[in-house]
């Protein structure tokens, strides 16, 4: 059993399930004082007074942590330095208060249930101030700005044979990973700090945390080794983690800061609520002419986060003509940041829903008018897409969902109160590749160990690690571990825009071939060897491919040169290939729904989903990458809301009983297929990045299947059933 997950699921997977992986959290340190932040309760203002006297009544309460005690950090000493913190790293350092729930304190107490009720004794003075928290009132004054690039212009197509245009809005959605944010913060020495925090990339707290305390990265280690979901919320250093260091600091103890659930609403970002409009036109031909797309979206008054949700109309189709405006409203809420395809699953959202209204005023197939104006090549940069195979993806989910059944009109499929109907949405986004460093290690019994300091946030990005080492070395996968996660192994970028594996392959790549060198060399002495290509390692011994012959052992290796282990590292990053390509990953989302016009139930019936993501390194992961992504956009499209309240500039029900996500009971099995066509230009595994594409076009195939099932268009997500009925 373990053989087969190890060579096919996750190398981590029995660690995961039988609780042996330890997430930020669940370290436990000697001396370990826990910290629970308390957040404002006022919009806009000014705290005055933090009266913490009743609260150090609590036995165990250590100190509370604010304005009024923080410790002195050099760096804001320095105008110039102080300058490059972001402003919402500093919240110990201002009275300002900029939105609800904007943390104030720090609790510190012996125990998580001191700290916890301690920190409701807290009296907190503010002076309140006028706020703005109406994202869409706030369109009113918001000037779009238009896009500096464009293709082609606006009249050209004015007078299109075809014309849809519409308003698309969504809703706040919160990440909500299972595993909630949390910081343990430890002074090893005076300048030295060691952090166990929840985060997409270590490399990246490192940095901040260096940055915010003027240390060299190197006295600052940071070890985020089994992280439990993402979807964005971790790849920024938030709060959490700077409250957790100045704790620490501030009481001479380790200090762990965990986040409640309600906080993972506030503290971590969220997908900002949006405004779009989209006008598109088609000529009798069905050729897609032009498209003119206004969008908007939230910021927090601390501005770090903006997504033209337009970016993506001009790569997906061959609009000769394209003009995009886009704007950022920046209000009293908290800080949006990057979430599962961000901005462009928004901005596909509208795009996709004009196509399909589009197609129904011209008695077009939505699927043949996809397939007949996919752009041939990339329109923004003018190169040629290295592969792209999104046509395939198309005809092959037509295919699987009987996409021949669909009757082109709405309302034709009727049993009972139950309308059946099908929709398509496509999504594409850029397949990047970056920075990435790995090592491997090996030991004389011939096994290896692999180490990266990117993490893996669920992604199944270690076993794909095994997986590419034993396709580049040919040592068997039972004699490969990994470990990864921590900012003391090869620096890479974080892991998010769905280019970890992409990026990581080449340092793997490279490592390899660092090793077959070292050990060619070993073996048959000096540089004796040139085709590195034509040596292989096996579990014993390093060989010729075609000539077993003149294999020698790993043994022998170490015995002669008295080595105990060979180690080789090696970076990598995007090469030359981007001056000559364009690069995508694509997906397209058949969807089956059946719609209840009494009760206004939506069922999913069957999602079909075909994937472009290059070669597949490791099918379960990849799938269950592509089936959580869906399960995401069932959420967007039909249930995540996150209300804030207009009369206090608070959210409202900001947990799992008020905001709903979808979860299994609410999906048919997900059919998920891979083109699994190898794209080497990308990188040495062939493989294109495919955490986002599951997630763009998945919302829009929803609510183009409710428009067959029962003709109504939804413009405004997520659709509910008082919205059906
Ligand atoms: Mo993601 S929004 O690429 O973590």
């Amino acid at each position: 059993m373990f053989e087969i997950l190890k060579n096919k699921g996750r190398i981590e997977g029995i660690a995961k399930v039988t609780g042996k992986a330890k997430y930020s959290a669940e370290y436990a340190l000697p001396n370990l004082a826990h910290g629970v932040i308390v957040g404002s309760t006022i919009p806009s203002g000014f705290i005055t007074n933090i009266n913490i006297e009743e609260a150090k009544q609590v036995p165990g309460v250590i100190d509370v942590l604010s304005y009024w005690n923080k410790p002195e950090v050099s760096t804001f000493d320095n105008p110039e330095k102080s300058k490059k913190i972001p402003a919402f790293h500093k919240y110990f350092h201002t009275t300002k208060i900029n939105y609800s729930d904007q943390p104030v304190a720090l609790v510190l107490a012996d125990t998580l249930e001191d700290a916890s009720y301690a920190a409701t004794l807290l009296k907190i003075d503010y002076k309140t101030e006028d706020f703005n928290v109406n994202f869409h009132e706030s369109l009113k004054d918001l000037e779009l700005k238009p896009f500096k690039a464009e293709r082609g212009n606006l009249e050209a197509w004015q007078n299109a044979d075809y014309i849809s245009e519409n308003e698309y809005t969504i809703a706040m959605e919160v990440h909500n990973p299972m595993e909630m944010h949390a910081t343990i913060a430890h002074w090893t020495a005076e300048n030295k700090l060691s952090l166990y925090d929840k985060s997409q990339g270590v490399n990246g707290v490192q940095w901040n945390l260096g940055r915010f305390f003027d240390l060299p990265e190197e006295n600052i280690t940071v070890n985020s080794e089994f992280v439990g979901g993402g979807f964005g919320s971790g790849l920024m250093t938030w709060f959490n983690t700077v409250a957790a260091s100045l704790g620490a600091k501030l009481i001479e103890r380790p200090v762990k800061v965990g986040l409640t659930r309600p906080q993972m609403f506030t503290m971590v970002g969220y997908r900002p609520t949006s405004w779009q409009k989209v006008k598109i036109g088609a000529n009798k031909d069905e050729k897609l002419l032009g498209v003119l797309h206004h969008a908007a979206h939230n910021q927090s008054k601390y501005n770090v986060y903006s997504r033209d949700l337009s970016g993506i109309t001009s790569k997906v189709y061959a609009f000769e003509n394209v003009k995009r405006f886009t704007g950022y409203s920046p209000l009293n809420l908290p800080i949006p940041t990057w979430m599962r395809g961000p901005g462009d699953s928004s901005g596909t959202f509208a795009v996709e829903s004009a196509i399909d209204e589009l197609c129904y005023k011209m008695n077009a197939d939505p699927v043949d008018i996809r397939l007949n104006n996919i752009a041939p090549y990339s329109m923004d940069s003018g190169k040629p897409w290295s592969t792209h195979y999104l046509n395939e993806c198309l005809e092959r989910g037509a295919k699987e969902i009987g996409w021949d059944d669909r009757p082109n009109q709405p309302k034709q499929l009727k049993d009972g109160d139950w309308y059946t109907g099908y929709g398509v949405g496509v999504g594409l986004w850029n397949a990047s590749r970056r920075n990435a460093g790995a090592s491997i290690e090996m030991k004389r019994d011939g096994n290896i160990i692999v180490r990266t300091a990117m993490t893996d946030i669920g992604t199944g990005t270690g076993q794909a690690i095994v997986n590419m080492t034993h396709e580049f070395l040919g040592i068997p996968r039972e004699k490969i571990s990994i470990e990864l996660g921590n900012s003391i192994h090869p620096k890479s970028v974080t892991q998010g825009g769905s280019w970890g594996l992409s990026s990581l392959s080449g340092a793997v790549d490279a490592a390899s071939t660092a090793l077959k060198r070292k050990l060619a060399d070993y073996a048959w002495g000096k540089s004796e060897v040139t085709k590195l290509d034509a040596v292989i390692l096996s579990d014993s011994g390093v060989a010729f491919i075609n000539d077993q012959k003149k294999s020698v052992s790993y043994q022998d290796i170490f015995q002669k040169y008295n080595l105990n282990e060979i180690y080789v590292e090696e970076y990598s990053n995007a090469g030359g290939e981007e001056e000559k390509y364009a690069f995508c990953s694509s997906a397209a989302h058949f969807y089956k729904v059946k719609v209840n016009v009494v009760t206004g139930k939506v069922k999913m019936d069957r999602m079909v989903i075909v994937v472009d993501g290059g070669k597949i390194i490791n099918p379960q992961a990849a799938a269950n990458q592509i089936i959580g992504a869906a399960v995401g956009g069932v959420g967007m499209a039909m249930r995540e809301k996150q209300e804030v309240d207009l009369a206090s500039g608070r959210l409202i029900g900001s947990d799992f009983a008020g905001y709903h996500v979808t979860v299994n009971a609410d999906v048919p099995i997900i059919e998920v297929s891979f083109i699994n066509k190898p794209d080497y230009n990308r990188n040495p595994a062939g493989a294109k990045g495919l955490g986002e594409v599951g997630l763009l076009g998945s919302a829009p195939a929803i609510t183009n299947a409710i428009y067959n099932a029962i003709g109504k268009r939804f413009t405004n997500l997520p659709v509910t059933p008082d919205m059906i009925v």
